[in-house]
């Protein structure tokens, strides 16, 4: 027997595609949220967030064959990250997630991972 992964399961790169892609439609609007990213555009996040995450849930490591390990808190440090602006990334990303209608087994599998990921990456007081 085979064990179907949960990137397999969501429905593979389409899904994580449609994730970041809408997570990053509501960044690009945020007023908090927009500053910390590149002034350029947005596309290069996009590609590396998704890939992360298709990585992070069993699908290919393109990721870090171009990025190395994650070590996401380090490469969060450069930016102020408080209570607003992880809120505020999680309210995108709730929008996200609900956008994708998954079944719901998988989905809370989903946004509990982002809501903790989320709450680990938070590195200035209050
Ligand atoms: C990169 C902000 C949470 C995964 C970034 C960047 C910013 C940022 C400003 C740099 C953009 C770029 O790549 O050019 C935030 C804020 C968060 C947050 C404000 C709120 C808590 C998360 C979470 C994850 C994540 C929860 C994972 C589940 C990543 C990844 C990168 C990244 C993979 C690219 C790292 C790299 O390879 O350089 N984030 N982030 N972030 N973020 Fe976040």
């Amino acid at each position: 027997m085979t064990e179907t992964s949960f990137y397999d399961a969501v429905g593979g790169e389409e899904t994580f595609r449609r994730l970041v892609h809408r997570f990053y439609e509501g960044v690009a609007e945020d007023p908090t949220l927009r500053p910390l990213y590149p002034e350029s555009d947005l596309t290069g996040a996009e590609d590396r967030l998704r890939g992360f995450l298709i990585q992070y849930w069993g699908g290919p490591n393109t990721y870090s064959q171009q990025r190395g390990h994650p070590r996401l808190r380090m490469r969060h440090m450069p930016f102020v990250i408080g209570e607003p602006e992880r809120d505020a990334w999680l309210r995108h990303m709730r929008d996200a997630v609900d956008s994708l209608d998954l079944p719901d087994e998988l989905e809370t599998r989903l946004w509990d991972y982002l809501v903790y990921a989320a709450h680990s990456l938070v590195n200035s007081p209050a």
